[in-house]
Parts: structure tokens; sequence; C-alpha cells
């Protein structure tokens, strides 16, 4: 059947909605368990809430590439918002997009310098980033701790926008990703 909506409501594609809210659970998670894990030194093993952050990460990493090769073959609906909302959604996106790569290759790449093999489903092993005992990969642990608190902040901004124009603007951009 031919789809007989305006490009106001054309939605994403029904792949890219599926992942968006995959990735927002996998987010959620561990920004739950990064906070509530013990603090990591020098001698801590990867178990219990580490372990769980990890195999999360790993999940989120591979659900990531997906989405990001599915965004670069399948172009969303072109909105039809004003010029300058329109610039600050793409900008936001954008750095969305960014912060949800750095930020989780960055607590990896702390994992391979405390010598913790990352593994998808806990039997799929990542390459190491960084050589076990780096210095450089001990510092990318403290930024990766900062840098969450970035992501933490455009995702407000990010929510805080769909509700604007669910309630203020009340037009259907919300619709755009809801199933
Ligand atoms: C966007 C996804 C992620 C978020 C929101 C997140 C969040 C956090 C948070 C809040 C902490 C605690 C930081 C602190 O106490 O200062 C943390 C620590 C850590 N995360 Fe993540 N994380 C993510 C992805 C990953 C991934 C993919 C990995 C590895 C595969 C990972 C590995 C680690 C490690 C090793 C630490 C301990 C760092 C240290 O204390 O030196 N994280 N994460
Ligand atoms: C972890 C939390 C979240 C992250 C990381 C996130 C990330 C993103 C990203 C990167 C996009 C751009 C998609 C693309 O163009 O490929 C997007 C779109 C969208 N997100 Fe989220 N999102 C989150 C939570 C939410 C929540 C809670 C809502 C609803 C309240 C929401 C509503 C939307 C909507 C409506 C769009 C489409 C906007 C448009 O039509 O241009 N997101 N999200």
């Amino acid at each position: 059947m031919t789809d007989v909506r305006q490009p106001a409501e054309a939605a994403y594609d029904s792949v890219a909605r599926f992942i968006h809210w995959s990735i927002v659970l996998l987010i959620a998670t561990q920004f739950v368990i990064g906070w509530t894990m013990p603090e990591v030194h020098h001698d801590t093993k990867p178990v219990g809430l580490i372990a769980w952050h990890l195999g999360v990460g790993a999940l989120l990493v591979a659900v990531m590439a997906v989405r990001i090769v599915w965004r670069l073959t399948h172009k969303p609906p072109a909105d039809t918002l004003a010029p300058l909302l329109s610039a600050a959604s793409r900008i936001t996106h954008l750095l969305l997009y960014v912060a949800l790569v750095v930020v989780p290759l960055l607590g990896w790449a702390n994992a391979s310098s405390r010598g913790w093999t990352v593994k998808l489903l806990g039997v799929v092993p990542y390459p190491s980033l960084t050589p076990a005992g780096s210095a450089l990969g001990h510092r990318m642990g403290d930024v990766h701790g900062v840098l969450a608190w970035v992501l933490l902040a455009l995702i407000a901004a990010h929510i805080a926008a769909a509700l604007f124009h669910r309630f203020v603007l009340r037009d259907r951009v919300m619709q755009r990703m809801l199933p």
C-alpha cells in the first residue's frame, strides 16, 4: 500500500526505531551500573557489577556499530522544522552520536589497559585498544567518567527537546521515533 503520510508525520524506519530504543535501554543500564559498581583500583578484578558493565558495554559497542552503518545507508525522512530548529536538532544528534562512540571506546580502552578482555555476550573477544599497564589507557578511564556526564547532559537536552515538541509545539516530531 502507498504511504500517504505527509513528510511531517513520516517516521524513522522500524529498524532505526528499534535500535534507538535498544540503545536507550543499554545506556540507562550502563549509567546505573557505572554509578553503583565498586570503585576500580589497580588490583580490582573484573567481576560482579564491573563484569556486567563490561558485558553490557560490549553489546552497546556492537549495537552502535550496526546503528552507524544503518544510519549511513538509510537517510531519515526530512523534517519540516524551521531552519534554526532543524540545525539545532542536527547538531544535537551529531554530538549524541560522537558521545555514543567516544564514551564506550574510552571505557573499552581503560579495560584493555587493566588487562581485561571485553567480550561480546561473554564469548567473542574484542581486541585490546591499549596495552596492559598503559598509563594513557588508565587516564582514559578518568575521561570516560567525565564524558559520561557530558553524554548525560546531551541526553537531558534531547529529551527536553522531544517533550517540547510534543507538549509545547504540539507537532509530530516525537511520533517519528515512536512505535
Ligand atoms: C555510553 C556507555 C557507557 C556509560 C554511560 C558508562 C558510564 C560509566 C560510569 C558512570 C562509570 C563510573 C565513572 C566514575 O566513577 O568516575 C564508568 C566506569 C567504567 N566504565 Fe563505563 N560506561 C559506558 C560504556 C563502557 C564500555 C563500553 C566499557 C568497556 C567495554 C566501559 C568500561 C568502564 C570501566 C573499565 C570503568 C572504570 C573506569 C575507572 O574507574 O577507571 N564503560 N562507566
Ligand atoms: C539514552 C537516551 C537517548 C539517546 C542516546 C538518544 C539518541 C538519539 C539520536 C542519536 C537520535 C538521532 C537519530 C538519527 O537521526 O539517526 C535520536 C532521535 C530521536 N530521539 Fe532520541 N535518544 C535518547 C532518548 C530519547 C527519549 C527518552 C526520547 C523521547 C522522549 C527520544 C526521542 C527521540 C526522537 C523523537 C527522535 C527523532 C527526532 C527527529 O525526528 O529528528 N530519544 N535520539
